[in-house]
């Protein structure tokens, strides 16, 4: 299991340092002094109490805020997952939500065959010209996935994205995050951010965060039942 304070940083997919956040009108730091090595590879999992700072974390490492102080190293194309979908699904059909994501330096034959590569990895094979309101939400969720992989991001940052889903969506959700973190042929790098105790059984490792900063990575599960107790 890669410590953050120990692991060699060339093996990592980011690497934050010494950040400090302080939202506008707000006394006290939504994030302080906090550090986060990110391995490259794998389904990282942070959990916390509301309030933490986690979903502050996740938008400064998405550059969607300025750094106040600190520095990240992210060697790596992200693209955030927001926990409604219908924040940031935009279009009303899903192939014209993924077209919006793909390189439109691309030939047409070429953004349609990533447009269906896309669909299909996310298990909505045939679903191109779907209006977006006749999606479950668990399809919308995954179709915002979709869209990350058609942009070809290397680092999901998915901020609580199963706390809004029913239990068979949130498995599914799960279960793709997991494939694509832990296939053979490239790889994704995921940083997911849950309440739910049971999802970090499936994470290659996970870490508090408390008070703006992130604990050390330990095996999910074992998080898990300390946190249960
Ligand atoms: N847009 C915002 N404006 C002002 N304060 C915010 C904003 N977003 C978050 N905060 C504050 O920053 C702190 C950390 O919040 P957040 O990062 O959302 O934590 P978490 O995602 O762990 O619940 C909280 O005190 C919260 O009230
Ligand atoms: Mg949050």
């Amino acid at each position: 299991m890669p410590a953050p304070s120990t692991g060699p940083a060339t093996s990592a997919a980011l690497v934050a340092e010494d950040l400090s956040h302080t939202w506008p009108g707000t006394q006290a730091a939504a994030l302080r002094d906090c550090a986060l090595q990110l391995p490259l590879n794998g389904l990282w999992m942070l959990v916390g109490s509301n309030g933490s700072g986690k979903s502050t974390l996740l938008r400064l490492i998405a550059g969607l805020l300025p750094l106040q102080q600190g520095r990240i190293r992210c060697r790596l194309r992200c693209a955030l997952v927001f926990q409604n979908p219908d924040h940031q699904l935009l279009l009303p059909s899903c192939s014209s939500e993924l077209l919006l994501a793909i390189d439109t330096r691309l030939d047409r034959t070429s953004r349609e065959r990533r447009l269906e590569e896309a669909l299909e990895q996310v298990g909505l094979a045939g679903l191109a010209d779907r209006p977006i309101h006749a999606l479950s939400g668990g399809q919308k969720q995954r179709l915002a996935i979709a869209a990350a992989l058609a942009s070809e991001a290397e680092l999901l940052l998915l901020d609580e994205p199963t706390a809004l889903l029913d239990p068979d969506s949130q498995r599914e959700v799960l279960a793709l995050i997991r494939r694509l973190t832990s296939r053979a042929a490239q790889p994704l790098t995921a940083l997911w951010i849950t309440h739910r105790l049971e999802e970090l059984a499936s994470c290659d490792g996970a870490a508090l965060m408390r008070d703006g900063q992130v604990g050390p990575w330990q095996p999910g599960a074992e998080l898990a039942r300390r946190l249960a107790r």
